[in-house]
């Protein structure tokens, strides 16, 4: 440890340096944090998802400002009270709206780049389960969230997820009221959802965050190649001079940069959307108070919710349940399903190629059907491509068992 100075003046770099360590934390976090030359924009998504998550909290909290957690004073405290009578109220929801549906959108770009360049293998396991972590609340987040409107979809959005925990021996236990506090969605519902809003999984989130950057600490992000760099040996290198011999660059200032830069493209398409074309964030059913005597005619969920939504519709209640809940967590297996020893673009990988875009297919097509009422062709294209989406995943440790080791 360098020698405590004395004398030197409160809060100078010196006087910091000899209480936080300022110096050595930023070496560690930024300066010395090494990252491939070899990538494209798609890897700013991470740090794109971050800002978003920070744009939702500020939000958020304006909002809370003024948000009635009370089946009674709910809808007019979002609808009437903050979209009208609170100075650029409106701002702060259109802000949070667009916000939460982009996350989404950014989260799937985020993932399917990963798989794509098959970041998710040979020592960076951790980054993808802590993401799917990630996944799995803001999923739990968002859909909380959803319900403190109480429109009509929030109830009846609530009613119908909450009734997938009625079925079989379940019913016997009361499960369903358990988890409602009532036998249908009424205040003590709403109450613990919005506890879990805005209280104990914004909390669970920030530590969900802090730990996948933590997982890519030791391993590293990948590169568009899947090439193996020696880190430290292309650091040396940088720390010469030898800038352009070097595989990598410093995180602070040079990636940073281009992060910044992507991200400031991203923030003029994110308030383009808050400013001028928010509806597509916010469906027009809740905008009717919720009615537990009216059930709307067509009930779905917001649009990152419809394939998962959409493999649960065409089966039989139960198994719909089942195929339901492995549809969650299946992309979590995916560093143990994929068996071949490659790191590299899907476009240099054998059969998985064609796995890739054929799962990025059937996603989309699971999204577009889920929209749609049950019905005709719709249902049937529905079902073929749920039951596509587990032959997928059943067929891929045997394409990727045969898949033959790409040679440098
Ligand atoms: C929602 C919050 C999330 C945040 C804030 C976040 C943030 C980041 C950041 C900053 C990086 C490094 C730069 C980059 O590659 O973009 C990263 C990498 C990564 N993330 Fe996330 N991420 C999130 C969710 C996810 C999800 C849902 C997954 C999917 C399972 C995921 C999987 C990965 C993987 C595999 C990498 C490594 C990429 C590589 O090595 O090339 N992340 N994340």
């Amino acid at each position: 440890m360098a020698k405590f100075d004395e004398k030197a003046k409160p809060f100078s770099k010196q006087w910091l340096d000899d209480r936080l360590a300022i110096t050595t934390v930023m070496k560690v976090l930024n300066i010395e944090y090494w990252i491939p030359k070899n990538i494209n924009f798609l890897w700013a998504m991470g740090m794109i998802l971050a800002a978003t998550f920070g744009m939702l909290v500020i939000s958020g909290i304006f909002l809370l400002m003024y948000y009635v957690p009370t089946v009674e004073g709910a809808f007019d405290s979002v609808n009437y009270t903050i979209m009208t009578e609170v100075g650029y109220g409106w701002l702060w929801r259109h802000i949070h709206g667009v916000g939460a549906s982009l996350v989404f959108l950014i989260i799937y770009i985020h993932l399917f780049t990963g798989i794509y360049y098959g970041s998710y293998k040979r020592g960076r396991e951790m980054i993808w389960l802590s993401g799917m972590l990630l996944f799995v609340l803001f999923s739990a987040e968002a859909f909380s969230g959803y319900m403190l409107p109480w429109g009509q979809m929030s109830y009846w959005a609530g009613m119908v997820i909450t009734n997938l925990f009625a079925g079989g021996s379940l019913e016997a236990t009361g499960f369903v009221e358990w988890i409602r506090g009532d036998y249908v969605p009424a205040q003590a519902f709403l109450g613990r959802f919005f506890m879990l809003h805005v209280l104990l999984l914004p909390l669970v989130i920030i530590g969900g965050i802090g730990f996948h950057f933590a997982t890519l600490r030791l391993p590293h992000v990948n590169n568009q190649d899947g090439e193996e760099i020696d880190f430290e040996a292309s650091a040396k290198l940088w720390k010469e001079g030898k800038k352009k011999e070097s595989q990598v660059i410093p995180f602070h200032p040079v990636f940073l940069s281009k992060d910044v830069f992507i991200m400031g493209i991203y923030f003029i398409l994110f308030f383009y959307l808050v400013f001028y074309n928010f509806e597509f964030a916010m469906d027009p059913v809740n905008f009717d108070p919720a009615d537990g005597l009216k059930t709307p005619a067509h009930i779905y969920p917001e649009w990152y919710f419809l394939w998962s939504y959409e493999i649960l519709r065409p089966f039989p209640t139960d198994l719909g349940l089942i195929a339901f809940g492995i549809a969650q967590v299946i992309f979590l297996a995916l560093p143990f399903l994929d068996r071949s020893p490659n790191v590299a673009p899907a476009s240099r990988r054998g059969l998985f190629k064609f796995w890739f875009w054929a799962l990025l297919l059937d996603v989309l097509v699971l999204t577009f059907m889920g929209k749609l009422p049950p019905q005709g062709i719709w249902n049937t294209i529905g079902f073929i491509a749920a039951v596509m989406f587990f032959v997928l995943w059943v067929a891929l440790p045997f394409i990727t068992k045969l898949e033959k080791k790409i040679e440098e």
